[in-house]
């Protein structure tokens, strides 16, 4: 089964699921060709009658690394989600408020396919397909219609080179991509995200199960990304917060309470909440 059409041919939940896919209707547009500034504007999500997100409003920059952080169950994951709308799948799931890249509404104007193709995800846990490290890496570029064995063969060499996955496993194309570490694994994630050319890459706590040299690893290549993507990083992890991202967004209760450069929210944070936060009153 193509794990990829799984997730996309699946219909919405029911009528009233997605408020905002309610009310659509607009020709649909391709925003992925411009600069991909992400604003969110008056973000509410209920599941059922609870409220996961209240109001929230954020600008994310184009080719910056901005991290989420928070305690457990403040919505981080859950606003994530909404940026490739992933919750369109959740039972009960009700999204309001604006979500637009450049100006396009990612719910109204945008097909669902072309907007999961350029916004790829990177998970906690490494959740590689069980076959081939080559045939991880060719999944979804044949999916999205490539086919010749030249094209196939430049996407995975190019792809695990911008992971920093290339030389550990160049001799190894064949074999299962289980037979890697968790390091290697979450690399080749993120190396197979790379290679359906996304624009923007969400990523929820992506070296949470990771020991700290593969932790190290990744958070480079991170920062190596940033020219080319636009990165959400999802961190409980302060100093990888603090090494990661141009900005930081802390969350409490479904509430964005502040927002700014990462610098500015660790050094000189303005709200009291964000100050017990950062010095590990919730943690
Ligand atoms: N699929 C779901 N169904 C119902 N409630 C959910 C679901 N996912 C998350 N929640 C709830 O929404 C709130 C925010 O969760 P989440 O976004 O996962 O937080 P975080 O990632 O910050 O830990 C929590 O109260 C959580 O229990
Ligand atoms: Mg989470």
């Amino acid at each position: 089964m193509n794990p990829f059409n799984a997730v996309l041919k699946r219909k919405p939940d029911g009528p009233g699921q997605n408020l905002i896919t309610a009310r659509q209707a607009r020709p649909l547009k391709n925003p992925f060709g411009g600069e991909c500034r992400i604003r969110i504007e008056g973000a509410d999500l209920f599941y059922g009658s609870a409220r996961a997100l209240k109001n929230v409003c954020l600008s994310i920059e184009s080719r910056r690394v901005t991290a989420l952080i928070g305690p457990s169950g403040c919505g981080k994951s859950t606003l994530l989600r909404c940026l490739n709308r992933m919750n369109d799948q959740i039972r009960g799931c009700s999204v309001t408020g604006s979500f637009t890249i450049d100006g396009t509404d990612l719910y109204r104007e945008v097909d669902v396919n072309l907007l999961r193709k350029n916004i790829g995800m990177v998970f906690q846990k490494p959740n590689v397909f069980p076959m081939s490290i080559y045939a991880n890496m060719t999944y979804g570029p044949k999916t999205y219609g490539v086919t010749a064995r030249d094209e196939l063969n430049r996407i995975v060499e190019d792809g695990l080179k911008e992971a920093n996955l290339w030389d550990e496993v160049k001799d190894r194309l064949k074999e299962s991509a289980l037979s890697l570490s968790g390091g290697q694994q979450q690399r080749l994630c993120i190396a197979r995200c790379l290679s359906i050319n996304p624009k923007v890459i969400l990523m929820d706590e992506p070296t949470s199960s990771l020991d700290p040299i593969s932790t190290s690893k990744i958070e480079e290549l991170i920062c190596a990304l940033k020219k080319d993507y636009t990165i959400v990083v999802v961190t409980h992890n302060m100093h990888q917060a603090l090494r990661v991202a141009d900005k930081t967004a802390f969350f409490l209760l479904g509430d964005l309470i502040e927002y700014g450069d990462t610098s500015q929210i660790f050094r000189d944070p303005q709200n009291d909440e964000t100050k017990k936060y950062i010095s590990g009153v919730y943690s």
